[in-house]
């Protein structure tokens, strides 16, 4: 292990519960790889208590942190400065704590997303086509902001409320809007499940997937477990598919360059570590 000292860089994450969170697992495996004298850790104040803290972090006591659920929207609103990313998903998961007392807030969710399909699909353009998103969530925001900051032509939002949908689509742009379910897989590019559906093994979206184009890419934000019924359901019908474990992953990479200037060192299998970490085999 290498040694940390009184003079150990730290960065961390806030969220509520925070228990259960695989960023501590992929920082520090980079961290000890790297040889770096720093430290992630995760922390998990009351819903009253997150102002408090990150209030009480300025002025570069630490580098940053990660921001999970239910924590991103106020992440945001705490923040002095944000990147247009950001702003447009309307949530941070990122926050970096200037010397000059400022917070700077970033989201690199939907970095997550276009990494996880550049490496799973290799040669997919998300201009190619329409963006299907399911659900109008906190996650569904961030996939909806990186598709249409990305260049997809138009993207369709289905969500049980239609109203939440409905809000979404407007904050976002007039590429976006909100869509009755049937009908809405048809000329798909790509298909994102960022709904809660399908966590911890039940089922997925209803949606019809056999409508969606032989060419169609699905990805599912949700991990646990790596395979979903949604992406089973995907691949029976040879859609090409990605996972959540991926996006995940590939959201930290960001994020550990921005605490620690510089990239997370090669030659670390973290997608091994995470799978070990849910409890499934690499
Ligand atoms: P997150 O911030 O993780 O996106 P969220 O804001 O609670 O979490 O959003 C959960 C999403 O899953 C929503 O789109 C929700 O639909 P509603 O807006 O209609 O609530 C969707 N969802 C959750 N349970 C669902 C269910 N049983 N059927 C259909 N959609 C569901």
């Amino acid at each position: 292990m290498s040694e940390i000292t009184g003079a150990a860089m730290v960065a961390g994450i806030i969220g509520r519960p925070v228990t259960h969170s695989l960023s501590p697992v992929l920082h520090n495996a980079w961290i000890e790889a790297a040889g770096l004298n720093a430290v992630y850790a995760p922390l998990a104040p009351t819903a009253a208590g997150f102002r408090a803290l990150v209030d009480g972090l300025r002025g570069g006591v630490i580098r940053g942190v990660n921001v999970t659920i239910p924590f991103k929207e106020e992440a945001l609103a705490v923040a002095d400065e944000a990147s247009d990313r950001a702003r447009l998903a309307g949530a941070a998961n990122l926050l970096l704590f200037r010397d000059d007392g400022t917070i700077f807030a970033d989201n690199t969710d939907g970095l997550g997303m276009l990494g996880a399909l550049a490496v799973q699909v290799p040669g997919f353009d998300p201009r190619a086509g329409p963006a299907v998103i399911l659900g109008a969530g906190g996650a569904a925001r961030g996939a909806a902001a990186a598709v249409f900051l990305a260049g997809a032509p138009e993207i369709r939002i289905v969500n049980r409320t239609a109203d939440r949908a409905e809000a979404l689509a407007r904050d976002i742009g007039a590429t976006v809007s909100a869509v009755a379910a049937e009908g809405a897989l048809i000329g798909a590019n790509l298909i994102v499940n960022a709904t809660s559906l399908g966590l911890g093994g039940g089922p997925g979206p209803d949606a019809d997937l056999a409508a969606a184009p032989k060419t169609t890419v699905v990805l599912d934000m949700v991990y646990k477990p790596l395979r979903t019924d949604f992406l089973i359901r995907a691949a029976h019908l040879g859609l090409r598919t990605v996972d959540g474990l991926e996006m995940l992953i590939r959201q930290a990479i960001p994020s550990f360059e921005a605490f620690f200037d510089q990239a997370p060192p090669a030659g670390v299998d973290v997608r091994a570590l995470a799978l070990r970490a849910v409890g499934e085999s690499a």
